[in-house]
């Protein structure tokens, strides 16, 4: 197999570094590149960062931190109690809880590698262990809980770099008739949204339901079933079964999902090398913006240090000299400074009056935060976006 560059970002930090001061020693920084896969059409990052270096005991993100998560994650524990009724459940990255707390009338146990958040589940009396996902986990964990009917995965398959295992071992701690539901960015919508911010330290892989089914083939697991999410911008929620189960049929969602993307190219590397043009122009303009703004005497801030603008901010060189600072309701972020481009991060307490233009970090949350942010916009307060493409709205 052949790894092909066709897009470089530039030099990024780790993207859950919120540093303690504006003027780090030491900064750590790696080059982001992404590769295509002329066998298997998987888009990966060139280079991937030492695991350790980003999922610590100082982990920031926290996955109940937005309401439309928290009401999501409820929303989908009740439609698996529904559909599968699992007597026991595994999460594989279980966060702060805020999905597998919702099973605990069953046995349920997560695995999180960040101690600090393996503790706050530890102490919500779900299992929890704080080691990453291997075939010597998943060994361990059969010998003590046994296998389980529901494996649960939220955006973390697509950060654990030794995929092959990865899925053997999901498979070796599935019941036979079990299901292995995977839900992370979809690389279609990437491309559609020509979000390259989806492209970061820990996003080894952005999957396509093509590369997912190429680089399954050995595992003897398939896609019985495919759901479309608006989640982080655009996700699939991906349904494994065992090959040897046939309880399940396969949904013509899965042939469909595939047609679909085949006919957007993405098993092509053309397409990839179209992305990569547009990601250059998605920059320069995304800059022209910024110093239009700037030459007008204007005040911007940054609205949610999501992990997703640092790669927008490292790759455009967006720093204090267009943003003030961040704003964020995240408490392991705020009074911090952002990876990079040393932004400052303040709670969030509104928008404060002397500000004109907010950019929007956490795009992905657009229609709740237009909610809030009723009164900015009723006093002429505009948010600038670089999804799908640099504009002020
Ligand atoms: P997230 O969606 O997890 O994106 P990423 O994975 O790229 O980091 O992060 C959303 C961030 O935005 C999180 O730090 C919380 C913040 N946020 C706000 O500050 N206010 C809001 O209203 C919302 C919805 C999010």
């Amino acid at each position: 197999m052949k790894k092909i560059n066709f897009l470089n970002l530039g030099k990024h930090p780790i993207t859950n570094n919120f540093l303690p001061n504006a003027k780090p020693k030491n900064e750590f920084f790696y080059n982001l590149k992404l590769s295509y896969h002329t066998e298997t059409k998987l888009i990966s990052l060139n280079n991937f960062v030492p695991p350790k270096k980003m999922f610590n005991n100082r982990y920031a993100h926290r996955a109940s931190a937005s309401m439309t998560m928290r009401q999501a994650y409820a929303d989908l524990a009740k439609k698996i109690k529904k559909k599968f009724n699992p007597r026991s459940i595994l999460e594989i990255g279980s966060n702060d809880g805020v999905f597998i707390k919702h099973f605990s009338d069953v046995q349920n146990i997560g695995v999180e590698p960040c101690k600090n958040l393996a503790d706050l589940t530890t102490k919500m009396k779900i299992k929890t262990y704080d080691k990453f996902w291997t075939f010597q986990l998943s060994k361990k964990i059969n010998k003590k809980h046994g296998k389980f009917d529901v494996i649960y995965s939220a955006n973390t398959i697509s950060h654990i770099h030794k995929l092959n295992e990865t899925f053997k071992a999901i498979e070796n701690s599935l019941n036979v008739e079990g299901v292995f539901i995977l839900e992370d960015p979809s690389l279609l919508k990437s491309l559609q949204k020509l979000s390259y911010d989806q492209f970061y330290d820990e996003h080894a892989y952005v999957f396509s339901i093509t590369a997912l089914k190429n680089i399954t083939k050995k595992s003897g697991l398939e896609i019985f079933n495919i759901e479309a999410l608006n989640t982080h911008g655009g996700s699939n929620r991906v349904y494994f079964k065992k090959i040897i189960n046939k309880k399940f049929k396969i949904s013509n969602n899965v042939k469909r999902h595939l047609l679909t993307e085949k006919k957007y190219g993405i098993h092509k590397f053309k397409t990839y090398q179209i992305f990569a043009k547009k990601v250059n122009k998605s920059k320069e303009s995304l800059i022209k913006i910024f110093q239009s703004i700037k030459k007008k005497k204007k005040k911007i801030i940054g609205y949610g240090a999501t992990y997703k603008s640092s790669t927008v901010l490292n790759f455009c060189k967006i720093s204090k000299n267009y943003i003030n600072y961040f704003v964020d309701t995240t408490p392991t972020k705020t009074g911090k400074f952002t990876p990079g481009s040393h932004i400052p991060i303040k709670e969030y307490k509104g928008i404060a009056d002397d500000v004109d233009y907010a950019f929007l970090g956490a795009w992905n949350f657009k229609d709740e935060i237009f909610k809030k942010e009723k009164k900015f916009i009723k006093r002429g307060g505009k948010f600038i976006t670089h999804v799908p493409f640099p504009k002020i709205i």
